[in-house]
């Protein structure tokens, strides 16, 4: 099945809330929480306090997506704030086989994420420990640059892997994504579709939540 996640960054967080409820009725499955720290990304975004609270909101799946160096040191808080799965970047983690670890032991989803140059054979030993790999398509930082296409190919040769080796794991792709490129992105083998300024930088949140999911089902999807 294959699912929008739509990343909160572009919202308006003057209403967080609000925006967070339409995206969920117009059938979004997934929200994707930009995490960043100034260090490991030239940004600051939104941390552990503002996850607590959206969290009492709604019941949507939180893919906290860490952009910050030494994820691990945080890993607890934002299982306790109300993340369902925790992604964080094969360039920022010490030592990734105990982050997974440390992940499962809190009973979270895990998921590793790869920058645009990174190679994708990166993640592939750890794939049977993984629920979801994240490829950027942008450089990480920034809503609403343009995809780089390249990457796409990343995400084909982790798709034919993932289905010879007969594992479930889910495919992201987080990075430039729009109405305009989604089919391209989904015939690469992606199953999880991160929009931020397609989705909320519009004048209908909602109807751009369902037009991605009618270019899901025009895919194949069903
Ligand atoms: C960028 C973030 C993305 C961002 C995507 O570092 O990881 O999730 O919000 O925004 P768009 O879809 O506008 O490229
Ligand atoms: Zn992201």
């Amino acid at each position: 099945m294959i699912k929008l996640a739509p990343s909160i960054l572009s919202a308006d967080f003057s209403r967080l809330g609000e925006e967070i409820n339409v995206v969920e009725k117009a059938g979004a499955h997934y929200l994707h929480i930009d995490v960043m720290d100034g260090d490991f990304v030239p940004n600051i975004s939104i941390g552990v306090p503002v996850i607590k609270d959206i969290r009492k909101v709604t019941d949507m799946t939180f893919d906290v997506h860490l952009m910050i160096n030494n994820p691990e040191r945080y890993f607890e808080a934002f299982a306790e704030a109300g993340a369902d799965i925790i992604n964080f970047h094969v360039e920022a983690s010490q030592d990734i086989e105990t982050s997974l670890r440390k992940i499962k032991v809190l009973n979270k989803r895990a998921a590793l994420t790869i920058k645009p140059q990174t190679d994708v054979e990166q993640v592939i030993p750890y794939l049977e420990s993984l629920d979801m790999v994240l490829i950027m398509s942008v450089e990480p930082g920034f809503g609403g640059q343009e995809i780089i296409i390249d990457t796409l190919k990343k995400a084909e040769r982790l798709a034919d892997y993932i289905s010879n080796h007969n594992l479930l794991t889910e495919i992201e792709m987080d990075g430039g994504i729009t109405l305009q490129n989604v089919n391209q992105v989904l015939s690469s083998g992606v199953n999880v579709i991160v929009a931020g300024s397609s989705v909320f930088n519009t004048t209908d949140v909602s109807a751009s939540v369902r037009d991605f999911y009618d270019e899901f089902k025009k895919f194949g999807d069903n």
